[in-house]
Order: structure tokens, then C-alpha cells, then sequence
């Protein structure tokens, strides 16, 4: 695991968005997207470079995370809908290779276990940017998900449903019991995982992610498993690690043919 510390969150997103180009410019066939704040920053360095650097998304496959089971088509909170207006309206991605969980699907199972073929299909997803949750969680993977969850229906905390209350004009009420998300094991699947977390508030989830014990009860330690993972952070969300100065040390020091 890589842990760069940035100097503010404006560029933890640019170096988030620079390695996901790199993948994209290397003929990655499948990438996975995020939704929540944490990623936009990132979103908008792909905007600008398919912009001005000639990126393309076409032919790329693109996969959400998770979804919210029960909003209409449309909502602008569902994540299907939020991922188009941030991100991939904005490159050229084609709309039918930007794939989501079908949280208005009749039968629930059925639809997990469709969105796991898919991912399947496109063959290995190169990069997967991920936020993270203030009680660690992963997608939508909340404390005590199995280590090798795959997607599935999951139950909101009570903690997660209120910080994501911000985005149904803060009523509670609006905000959905239930999810599908990519478990676990399916987010490991992915070559590289690069996770974003900027703000104090992440700071004891980002500790315990990294620095705490792989436990079910931290979802997001399920990083220390996995061959290849980068985490960027800015100064706020690395208050709680202990190992600071190593982390410094060794992106100062990082040889000049590694790449991230
Ligand atoms: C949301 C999403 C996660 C996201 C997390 C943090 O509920 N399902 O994918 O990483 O919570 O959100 P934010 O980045 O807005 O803090």
C-alpha cells in the first residue's frame, strides 16, 4: 500500500484523477467509478484532460460501486444519474458502457447477481476509485460486511443514512434503508484501488483503515489484502496516522521509473 499525503484536497483529487488517465491511457477496458463527494475532484482532472490531453473514454467500460434500491429513474440521487451529471456526460464515454446496480429492479437478488456477471464480462476492472466512508465503509459495505462479500442488497447505519441525508435537501426521511453494492470481494477484484479521503472527519476512519486491524468491522481494512492499492489523502484526513513520516519518505524517495 502507497499512502501520499497531498498538500490540500484540491490536489489529493488531480493525483486520484492522473492515475485513473494513466489506466485509461494504458487501454484499460474497465474502470470503477464512485459516487459521494471524495471523487469529484478527480472526475473533474479526467474532464480537463479529455478536454485539453485528448483522453478518451471509447470502448471503455465504466462500473458504479453501489446504488440505492427504490428511487425513481431520474433521481438525481441515484447514483446512476449522479455519476452521468459529475462525470461521464461530460467525456465521451457511451452512456450503455457506463454500467450501475438496477436498484428499481423487481427482483433484488437477480439484479446482484446480473451486475456481478457484467463486471465479469468486461473482463478485469484496471482501477477502482473509491471514498470512504466515516464509519469505513467501502461502497456501501458497512461494518460487519464478510471480507469476500460479493454484490449483494445491504441495510444503511442509521450513521451513513444522516451523513448522506445532505444530499435529499437534509431529510432523513428521503434517504433509502437499502442498497446494492459491489461487496468486498468483488472491490479486490480490481487491479489497482485508489482511495480518496480528504477532511478531518475521515481522519479516525482513514487510521483505522490503514493502520488498524483487517477486521469486518472496518470494511475499508480490506485494502491491506489486496497487491495494489494508493491512498490520498490531504493533511486533515492524515491526522490520526501514526506513521507519517515513513509515508513522506517514501513518496519523496519513490524511484523514478515506479509509477503509481
Ligand atoms: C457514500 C458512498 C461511498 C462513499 C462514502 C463517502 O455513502 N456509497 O461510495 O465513499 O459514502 O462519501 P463522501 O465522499 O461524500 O464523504
Amino acid at each position: 500500500m502507497e499512502l501520499v499525503i497531498t498538500d490540500n484536497a484540491a490536489e489529493a483529487g488531480v493525483l486520484a484523477g492522473r492515475i485513473m488517465a494513466d489506466h485509461v491511457r494504458r487501454g484499460a477496458r474497465a474502470i470503477g467509478l464512485a459516487t459521494g463527494s471524495s471523487p469529484l475532484g478527480a472526475y473533474r482532472e479526467l474532464i480537463r484532460q479529455y478536454r485539453e490531453q485528448e483522453l478518451s473514454f471509447l470502448g471503455v467500460q465504466a462500473f458504479l460501486l453501489d446504488e440505492y434500491i427504490g428511487l425513481p429513474a431520474g433521481h438525481p440521487q441515484s447514483y446512476a444519474q449522479f455519476i452521468r451529471d459529475e462525470f461521464t456526460a461530460h467525456v465521451d464515454f457511451t452512456d450503455s458502457d457506463v454500467h450501475s446496480p438496477d436498484g428499481r429492479a423487481a427482483d433484488i437478488p437477480a439484479a446482484a447477481a446480473d451486475y456481478e456477471r457484467r463486471i465479469a464480462a468486461s473482463g478485469r476492472i484496471s482501477v477502482q476509485i473509491l471514498g470512504i466512508g466515516a464509519n469505513g465503509h467501502l461502497g456501501f459495505n458497512e461494518p460487519g460486511s464478510s471480507l469476500r462479500s460479493r454484490t449483494r442488497v445491504k441495510t444503511l447505519t442509521p450513521k451513513t443514512r444522516a451523513d448522506n441525508a445532505r444530499f435529499f435537501d437534509g431529510d432523513l426521511n428521503q434517504v433509502p434503508t437499502h442498497v446494492l453494492t459491489q461487496g468486498l470481494g468483488t472491490i479486490s477484484d480490481a487491479d489497482h484501488l485508489v482511495m480518496i479521503a480528504t477532511g478531518e472527519g475521515k481522519a479516525d476512519a482513514v487510521a483505522a483503515a490503514v493502520e488498524g486491524p483487517v477486521s469486518a468491522f472496518c470494511p475499508a481494512s480490506i485494502l491491506q489484502m489486496h497487491p495494489h492499492v494508493t491512498v490520498i489523502v490531504d493533511p486533515a484526513a492524515a491526522t490520526n496516522l501514526k506513521a507519517v513520516d515513513y509515508y513522506r519518505f517514501a513518496v519523496q524517495n519513490k524511484p523514478a521509473w515506479q509509477s503509481f
